[in-house]
């Protein structure tokens, strides 16, 4: 006999039934994997045939798109994905049509499971005979999910010990479990159930997810909001639970990545000041000065801290891929959660480097220096940045700034200057980011770039040199005045 569509906790409530009654219905179709008993083990036989309870896919919004947008951004051809049903997740798996060589291994199988694997993003033979493509433990959804789990060899069916197990989990590459939250705080700890409302949710495999996820080799573990409540009349991201009988689900140690319809953050191995800061930055602009205010009234961050000017947004047209030798490095504007990072690559930088890009001795960058250096409005100023890796540490290689200069009549000049990390110099990174500037540079309104760079400064000259238009040198007390037409 098979379990059909709800496998579940079946087989242990089966054995430790004193009695076992089952139903026997033509609707619920045979299922593979590991939903079969044995009739022996029933007590009872019931024929009564019913259509299976299903769930139609709920209506979406611009916000939950976003946010199943920017989850999908997340998910890497080849992932192993966990994800449960609802608006968030349909929308996440909507946007994953394009990926190739996905698989699934969650609690649930629903509608947008099936639709990606009609896309084709879940191929029916994984490469390396790795099994079944889609393993889960029950299915909810509408009759096209039943009718298309009946029979599939691709679907196979387990028990959700198995499922939720962390030794399966870690067996898989880029694990990727995605799973929602009703709040997250701004230390990172999330709850999906509040108060009251506790005894209706059970977290269910949410927290073991999301913490074995992160050590399955290149896994991740995603927690996915919307910002405010769907009136909008409350921050999702909060300072402090709203609830004092909340459970929370995810803890600190646990929270990787959080994404918004604001965008996405990484909080691993973040402190809490970088994790409150991150988390403002993708909490809705309505609420995004208070949330500072809470945070510096809690000593989360510095009392000088700021954000991005009012109306500066993030420009994520500028987001991009740089390729260097083999790898594809990521190439973004700056954001203010950048400060350690920037920090951390200013010391990795020789003092004769830290010269070059400061034309005096800087010997430390503290926080005040580095606030300025990843602070930008984007619209009269731009940082762009090359980040290596999007592990669970994110490493930023390389930083190029340009800023208004001058105003010399109807002439407007920027100044550009960058800092690449020393292991990652004389490899086109300085070269790519003067071009990608000169575009920005323009797209600002500016018509003339300048540079100082000293006289002995022979990779920024070079650099320049090879851009092979439109340039200009003047020697004065051993700088060089650089200035290139970019209209
Ligand atoms: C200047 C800097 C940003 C350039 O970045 P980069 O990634 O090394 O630059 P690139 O690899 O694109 O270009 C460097 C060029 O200089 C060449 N070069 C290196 N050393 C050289 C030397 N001693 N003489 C002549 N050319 C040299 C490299 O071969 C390369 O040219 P190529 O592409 O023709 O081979 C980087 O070296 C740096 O961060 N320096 C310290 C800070 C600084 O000087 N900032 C500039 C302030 S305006």
């Amino acid at each position: 006999m098979s379990l059909g569509v709800t496998v579940d906790i079946m087989k242990s409530i089966i054995e430790k039934a004193d009695v076992v009654i089952a139903q026997v219905n033509r609707y619920m179709p045979v299922t593979c994997g590991d939903s079969l008993v044995h009739v022996k083990d029933v007590d009872y036989l019931v024929e009564f045939d019913e259509p299976l309870v299903s769930y139609p896919l709920q209506e979406s919004d611009p916000e939950v798109m976003q946010v199943g947008k920017n989850i999908s951004r997340l998910i890497e051809d080849g992932s192993t994905i966990q994800i449960g049903f609802g608006r968030i997740p349909d929308a996440a798996l909507m946007f994953l049509k394009e990926k190739k060589d996905l698989r699934i291994h969650s609690e649930i199988v629903t509608d947008s499971v099936v639709d990606l694997a009609v896309s084709g993003a879940i191929p029916p033979s994984p490469a390396g005979g790795r099994g079944a493509p889609i393993t889960a433990s029950l299915c909810i959804g509408s009759e096209r999910v039943f009718r298309f789990v009946g029979g599939n060899s691709m679907v196979e069916m387990k028990s959700l010990s198995d499922i939720i197990s962390p030794a399966t989990i870690l067996s898989r590459e880029k694990f990727t479990a995605v799973n929602g939250a009703i709040e997250i705080d701004l230390t990172g700890q999330s709850c999906v159930g509040m108060g009251d409302q506790m005894g209706y949710f059970g977290a269910l495999g949410h927290a073991v997810f999301n913490r074995t996820a992160m050590f399955s080799p290149g896994g991740k573990g995603i927690i996915a909001l919307r910002s405010t409540s769907r009136d909008g009349r409350f921050s999702r991201i909060v300072p402090e639970f709203t609830d004092r009988k909340i459970g929370i689900v995810t803890t600190q140690s646990d929270v990787n990545y959080v994404v918004t319809e604001y965008g996405c953050v990484n909080l691993f191995g973040k402190s809490i000041r970088e994790r409150a800061l991150a988390l403002i930055t993708i909490a809705h602009p309505k609420f995004r000065q208070r949330l500072l205010d809470e945070a510096k009234r809690m000593n989360y961050v510095y009392e000088d801290q700021v954000l991005p000017p009012e109306g500066a947004d993030y420009p994520g047209s500028y987001e991009g891929l740089c390729r260097i030798g083999d790898k594809d490095l990521l190439v973004r504007p700056i954001k203010v959660t950048d400060e350690r990072a920037v920090q951390n690559l200013f010391y990795a930088m020789s003092r004769d480097d830290r010269f070059h890009r400061f034309l005096m001795h800087v010997s430390s960058l503290h926080h005040k220096q580095a606030q300025d250096l990843v602070t930008v409005d984007y619209t009269s100023s731009m940082a762009l940045v090359i980040q290596n890796g999007q592990g669970r540490q994110d490493e930023i290689v390389a930083v190029a700034h340009i800023a208004p200069e001058e105003s010399r009549g109807t002439k407007k000049v920027c100044e550009f200057a960058a800092m690449v990390d020393p292991s990652w110099q004389n490899q086109g990174i300085g070269s790519f980011l003067l071009s990608r500037m000169i575009a920005v540079g323009r797209d600002l309104g500016y018509s003339l770039m300048r540079a100082y760079v000293w006289e002995d400064n022979m990779q920024m000259l070079r650099a320049f040199e090879k851009l092979g238009c439109g340039m200009t040198q003047e020697l004065d007390c051993h700088v060089y005045r650089v200035s290139l037409a970019i209209e």
